[in-house]
C-alpha cells in the first residue's frame, strides 16, 4: 500500500510549528519554533503579539518540515491543521495557511482538535497503544479526563471547573517570581525542596469525582505568599513549589486510578504541556504499576505543543474520511468531539 504522509501545522497557542508524518506513527520531521522568549518579557501569552509571530514564522517553519522530511509538496497526501480550539488570532495563521497550500497543491484539507492531537502524541512512541484507553489531558488551557473510545472517539469523564492545570502552574511561578511558562520552572525547583512542607487543600468538586478544581489550591498558595510576608517571614520557594505541586498531582493520580477502576480500563495515558512534569509522570507509573496497568506518556517534546501529534490526528481523520472544505475557520473553543 502507498504511504500516506501528511504535512501538519499548529499554532493554536505561542508554538508555531509543523510535521511531517508517515502513515500516522512515524514522525519524518517536526520543527517547532517557540515564542517563550517573547512572552516571557510580559509575563504570559499576549494574543496579538502570538499572531504577528506566528505569520512570520510560519513559512520557514513549514518549508524546513518538508525539508527535514526530505519531501515536497509532491509527495503530501493531505494537509493537517489545528483549527482550535487556542487563540482566535493564532488559530486563523495556521488554517489560513493550510487552506492556501491545500488549494494551491490540490490537497485534502483536515481540520484537528487540538487536544485530539495532545492525545494522539501517545502514538508515535507507543506502537502497541490502540484505543480504548483511558487519557488525562492537561495542558495550560486544559485539563480533562476522558475515555478514547476510536481513534477520534472521546467520552469525557470530568473537566476543570476553573484553572487548568498548567494555568495553575503558571499563576504559582509567577506568584513566586518564577516567570513563564511556570510549569518547567516549578518542576525543577520542586526537586530542591520537601513536598510535605506545606499543607495545601486537595479539593473535592460537586457529585463527578472525575473533575478538577485547582482555583483552591492556587488561592492557598497565594494566602500563604501574603501570611508570610504581612510576618516578615522568609518563603522556602523550593518547599512552597513542592508541596503545591504534590497537591496537584495527588488529585490528578487519585482521579485517573478511581476512573480507570470504575470503567475497567487496563491502559492509562496522559498527555498535554503538564504531562511532562517529572513528579506526575512518577507517580502515575507507581499507582499505575501497582493497579496492574499499562502507563503510557509521549516525551516531553510531544507532550507540549508540537505539529507531529497534529499529524498522526489529521492521519487517523484522514483515513477516516474527515475532509473540510475551503470554509474551513478557526473556532476557538472548539469543543472535544465536535467536527
Ligand atoms: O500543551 P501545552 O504546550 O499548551 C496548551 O495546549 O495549553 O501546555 C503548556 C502548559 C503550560 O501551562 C506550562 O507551564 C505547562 O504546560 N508545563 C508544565 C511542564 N512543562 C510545561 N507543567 C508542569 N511541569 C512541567 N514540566
Ligand atoms: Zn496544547
Amino acid at each position: 500500500m502507498k504511504d500516506v504522509l501528511i504535512l501538519a501545522i499548529e499554532s493554536s497557542c505561542d508554538e508555531t510549528a509543523a510535521a511531517v508524518t508517515k502513515n500516522g506513527r512515524t514522525i519524518l520531521s517536526n520543527i517547532i519554533s517557540s515564542q517563550i522568549d517573547l512572552h516571557k518579557l510580559y509575563g504570559g501569552v499576549v494574543p496579538e503579539i502570538a499572531s504577528r509571530k506566528h505569520i512570520e514564522k510560519i513559512n520557514q517553519v513549514i518549508e524546513e518540515a518538508l525539508c527535514e522530511a526530505g519531501v515536497t509538496l509532491k509527495d503530501i497526501d493531505a494537509i493537517g491543521v489545528t483549527y482550535g480550539p487556542g487563540l482566535v488570532g493564532a488559530l486563523l495563521v495556521g488554517v489560513a495557511e493550510a487552506k492556501a497550500i491545500a488549494y494551491a497543491a490540490g490537497l485534502p484539507l483536515v481540520g484537528v482538535h487540538h487536544i485530539e492531537g495532545h492525545v494522539s502524541a501517545n502514538y508515535i512512541e507507543h506502537p502497541d497503544l490502540e484505543p480504548p484507553f483511558l487519557c488525562l489531558i492537561v495542558s495550560g488551557g486544559h485539563t480533562h479526563l476522558v475515555i478514547v473510545k476510536d481513534y477520534g472517539e472521546f467520552e469525557i469523564l470530568g473537566r476543570t471547573h476553573d484553572d487548568a492545570a498548567g494555568e495553575a502552574f503558571d499563576k504559582v511561578a509567577r506568584a513566586i517570581g518564577l516567570g513563564y511558562p511556570g510549569g518547567p520552572k516549578i518542576d525543577r525547583l520542586s526537586r530542591e525542596g520537601n513536598s510535605d512542607a506545606i499543607a495545601f487543600p486537595r479539593a473535592k468538586i460537586g457529585d463527578n469525582p472525575y473533575d478538577f478544581s485547582f482555583s483552591g489550591v492556587k488561592s492557598a498558595v497565594l494566602n500563604y505568599l501574603n501570611q508570610a510576608s504581612m510576618k516578615g517571614e522568609e518563603v522556602n520557594r523550593a518547599d512552597l513549589a513542592a508541596s503545591f505541586q504534590k497537591a496537584v498531582v495527588d488529585v490528578l493520580v487519585e482521579h485517573t486510578m478511581q476512573a480507570a477502576r470504575d470503567y475497567h480500563m487496563d491502559k492509562v495515558a496522559i498527555a498535554g504541556g503538564v504531562a511532562s512534569n517529572g513528579t506526575l509522570r512518577e507517580a502515575m507509573s507507581r499507582a499505575c504499576e501497582k493497579a496492574g496497568l499499562k502507563f503510557y506518556r509521549p516525551s516531553p517534546v510531544y507532550c507540549t505543543d508540537n505539529g507531529a501529534m497534529i499529524g498522526v490526528a489529521a492521519y487517523y481523520e484522514y483515513i477516516k474520511g474527515t475532509r473540510h472544505g475551503w470554509d474551513l475557520n478557526a473556532v476557538p473553543n472548539l469543543r472535544l468531539g465536535e467536527r
